[in-house]
């Protein structure tokens, strides 16, 4: 027979509707060993591309304080603590650097800087305010029309001069003066473009918007061309390859660039996580990989850290974070747009007018980034259960960040064991759907060994000094 439960228990059985006593062990051990090196990281990310950026300056309202109290909310390192913004190259009229473009690749090539860039300029501007150490992705989406195959920025296309084309010209060095031009522009502004890329998702046509297609043999016959005339002028920039919608597909074009012996033609691998995850190690030859664009897209604007488990909550975002870094050496993590207004789930902030919303998904990136910043170095983590994940890096000054996430609905008890290191005092720091990266302990170390207790469905990170 069922028995009457009052109100208030039945209120509080519904909000905790995890909480049972589990009749198994709640022990973790952790062990760091931080003479095992893996990647240097760079951080991360989001991007303006699309009006994102001018809505984030005040298209919709957003006044000039709240212009600059969001983007310090996304770049300072005491805050969200990214420190990666990805631009976008226009080709379309209005945001383009070649609004005329000529009828052969003689020229002439009529370059015009209007100093706004789609806004992008103004947010990678401010951007650096906050952090100084801004990594500065431009990525085109597509070549000029004229250089293309089927003559517009749009309906996808290859780059006239690529294996498979057989336009009146070979276009390739024009476009690889093109984007070197925009590089130029952004130094005139006094700001170094950290990274160039040629291809947004060329493994995907939608025939809508700004669009290219290539595989891997194709993208060797463009970066054998971009490759030395972006390094003549700019040595330190890196090449990157090649956007690709998911891992998988980007791993496809790696393979064929390398078949093609178009290796040593770029710097970093870029890739997108809408179709595919990182799951192993990169076939990059060794370079680094950044995941360079995702988010949800299809949902309503959500804030939430962990209600339902879907795609858009913070803590689906540690555990994609922590699998990219793991277990494909992922060096940088970008979400799609900063700051968008009526743009769902697009956004890691929803702008309404003057108004703001933060979503859970950028403390995800704060409980890593704020920890381990750009220049820190993965280092070996390995947990004894499957339900606790953790992964540490060490910063360039010694400081270590240990991001422990438990993603069972009870806490864990873990003992961390610190081979390498040489620390004497740790911070706790706590996210989950009370606290945002919120400092909940501090301790002196004594030895190797330390233990905690890490909340469920949460990330603790221990920034040990
Ligand atoms: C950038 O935004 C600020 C307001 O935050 C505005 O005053 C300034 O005019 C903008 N600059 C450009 C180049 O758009
Ligand atoms: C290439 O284009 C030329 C001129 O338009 C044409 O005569 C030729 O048949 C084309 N070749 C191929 C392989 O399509
Ligand atoms: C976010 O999603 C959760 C379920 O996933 C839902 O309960 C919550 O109401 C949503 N919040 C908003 C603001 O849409
Ligand atoms: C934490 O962040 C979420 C999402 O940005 C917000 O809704 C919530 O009010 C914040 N909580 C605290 C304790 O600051
Ligand atoms: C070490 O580097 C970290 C990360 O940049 C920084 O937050 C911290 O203040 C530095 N600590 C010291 C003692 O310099």
């Amino acid at each position: 027979m069922k028995q009457s439960i009052p109100p208030l228990l039945a209120i509080l059985a519904r909000a905790s509707a995890w909480s049972y006593t589990q009749d198994f062990d709640n022990t973790a051990s952790v062990h760091i060993n931080a003479l095992h090196k893996y990647q240097e990281m760079i951080g991360g990310g989001c991007s303006g591309a699309f009006g994102g950026a001018c809505q984030l300056f005040g298209a919709n309202g957003l006044s000039p304080e709240n212009q600059q109290k969001v983007t310090q909310l996304l770049f300072d390192e005491n805050m969200g603590a990214l420190s990666l913004v990805r631009n976008d190259i226009g080709s379309s009229p209005g945001t383009t650097i070649l609004p005329k473009c000529p009828a052969t690749p003689a020229g002439p090539f009529d370059y015009v800087w209007d100093g706004s860039d789609d806004c992008q300029l103004n947010l990678t501007r401010t951007a650096l305010k906050y952090n100084p150490e801004l990594f500065v992705y431009a990525d085109a989406w597509s070549a000029p029309g004229c250089m293309k195959t089927v003559g517009t920025e749009n309906d996808g296309g290859f780059i006239c001069g690529v294996r498979g084309t057989n336009c009146t010209h070979d276009w390739r060095q024009a476009y690889a003066d093109y984007l070197v031009q925009y590089v130029k522009y952004y130094k005139k502004e006094g700001i170094d473009i950290s990274m160039l890329g040629a291809w947004n998702e060329p493994d995907f046509n939608p025939f809508t918007y700004e669009s290219m297609l290539s595989d891997g043999f194709m993208a060797k016959d463009f970066l054998e061309v971009l490759y030395p005339t972006v390094k003549r002028e700019f040595p330190n920039v890196d090449i990157s390859c090649c956007d690709a919608t998911g891992a998988r597909q980007e791993r496809n074009i790696l393979y064929e660039l390398e078949k093609a012996g178009g290796s040593d033609f770029f710097d970093i691998a870029t890739w997108h996580n809408y179709q595919s995850n990182p799951e192993r190690p990169f076939n990059a030859g060794g370079k680094r990989n950044i995941m360079t664009e995702w988010a949800d897209g299809s949902g309503p604007w959500n804030t939430t850290w962990d209600y339902s488990g879907q795609l858009a909550e913070g803590l689906q975002w540690a555990l994609y974070m922590h699998n990219a870094f793991v277990n494909s050496d992922t060096s940088g993590y970008t979400h799609w747009e900063c700051a968008q207004q009526d743009g769902g789930d697009n956004a890691l902030v929803a702008l309404q007018g003057d108004t703001y919303v933060v979503s859970s998904r950028l403390w995800a990136f704060a409980s890593f980034f704020r920890f381990a910043r750009p220049g820190s170095v993965r280092v070996d983590a390995t947990s004894t259960v499957e339900n606790v994940y953790v992964s540490a890096y060490v910063n360039k000054n010694g400081t270590v960040a240990i991001p422990v996430i438990n993603a069972a609905h009870y806490p864990y008890d873990v003992t961390l064991n610190l081979e390498g290191v040489h620390v004497k005092k740790a911070s706790a720091y706590l996210t989950d759907n009370a606290h945002n990266v919120t400092l909940v302990d501090q301790f002196a170390l004594h030895g190797s060994t330390f233990k905690v207790t890490v909340e469920p469905r949460a990330v603790k990170t221990f920034w040990l000094e």
